[in-house]
């Protein structure tokens, strides 16, 4: 990242109390950006921003990004040059037991923050995260940027309809907008256990036995926190100076690895003894989803600095810390 690009920039992070939104957050501000923040959330407890005093230097507000007035008071007074729009109902479960609310948060809130940036010419680049689950089901492997957008179930399809409208809010109006799409994220501070990641470093903490939804064999992309950070702030940087706007980026460590692949060497590098249970009752879920991230190597000098085994070996460390 380059430090002086963000030293004093104002930016706008939705989600700012989430899992990956903590994350940017305590980067940027520790780069000298000055950072509003916008989540349904206040204060959440145990998240990486509450360290060193970085919660002291972030202007938290409480709300819904689904409410229009309030997105458009935020960006109309704070007058952010970036912004980074990551609230939504990130939980696959969750979404399917509540299909309105995740579109409303998903897709409302994301029309909410391009409408309400729509004409302003401080605004220099808007990423919205998007996900690899946009893209739905396909049988090609790994997923392009160019594969179709086409989610099946609530959370993928509000995930699919966010991203057209990114596109149609550069296409149409101009504006600086880009999606990203990631593969799963681990690393320290996720609290959503129903992931299976953080139920896994629970599990092996506690010396519990790990439930597996699914048969184990469902293949995915795993990228540690950090890597998707920098993914996220080198492309801010570079919307303008790149002529990006209207683009999507995948970001993946491009080495696909089933669930029991991934336990199993999580339990090896925690030197235990594999412990889980296999239910095999995993309901709408994709089979097998991976990216090619090409373009961001290319076009961002992107790459993940984790391996599996890094990113791994540090997540447990901060999970053994941070659980009990
Ligand atoms: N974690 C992953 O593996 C992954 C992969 C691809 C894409 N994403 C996307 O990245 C973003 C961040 O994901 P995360 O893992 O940090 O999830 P998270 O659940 O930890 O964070 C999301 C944050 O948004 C907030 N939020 C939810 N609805 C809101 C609303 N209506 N108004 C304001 N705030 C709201 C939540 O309180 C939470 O703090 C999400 O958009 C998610 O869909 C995540």
């Amino acid at each position: 990242m380059d430090k002086n690009f963000w030293k004093n920039k104002q930016v706008f992070i939705t989600g700012h109390e989430g899992f990956l939104g903590s994350w940017l957050t305590k980067i940027l501000i520790e780069a000298g950006a000055r950072v509003i923040g916008l989540d349904i959330v206040k204060n959440r407890k145990q998240i990486v921003l509450n360290q060193k005093g970085l919660r002291k230097r972030i202007k938290g507000i409480k709300g819904n990004v689904a409410n229009m007035k309030l997105v458009k008071n935020i960006i109309d007074q704070e007058k952010p040059e970036i912004i980074f729009h990551l609230a939504a109902e990130a939980i696959v479960g969750r979404s399917n037991k509540n299909p309105i609310t995740t579109f409303k948060s998903n897709i409302e809130g994301t029309w909410n923050i391009l409408e309400a940036s729509r004409g302003k010419s401080f605004i220099n680049s808007i990423v919205i995260a998007s996900s690899d689950k946009a893209y739905g089901s396909h049988d090609k492997l790994p997923y392009s940027e160019e594969s179709e957008l086409k989610g099946d179930h609530p959370y993928d399809v509000s995930k699919s309809c966010a991203d057209l409208i990114a596109y149609t809010y550069f296409h149409t109006y101009n504006l600086p907008v880009c999606v990203t799409r990631c593969g799963n994220i681990y690393g320290p501070g996720d609290y959503n256990f129903s992931r299976i990641i953080p139920d896994a470093m629970r599990c092996v903490n506690n010396d519990k036995t790990l439930i597996i939804r699914s048969d184990g064999k469902f293949v995915r992309d795993y990228v540690y926190v950090e890597d998707i950070v920098e993914g996220y702030i080198l492309l801010a940087e570079k919307i303008k100076s790149l002529n990006l706007a209207g683009s999507a980026f995948n970001f993946s460590d491009e080495n696909p690895i089933t669930v029991l692949e991934i336990l199993n060497k999580l339990f090896e590098i925690a030197s235990k003894k594999a412990n889980y249970k296999i239910l095999n009752k995993a309901k709408y879920e994709i089979k097998k989803q991976y990216l090619d991230s090409k373009k961001a190597r290319k076009v961002l000098g992107w790459k993940p600095r984790y391996s599996l085994q890094q990113g791994i070996k540090k997540t447990l460390l901060w999970y053994k810390s941070n659980l009990v």
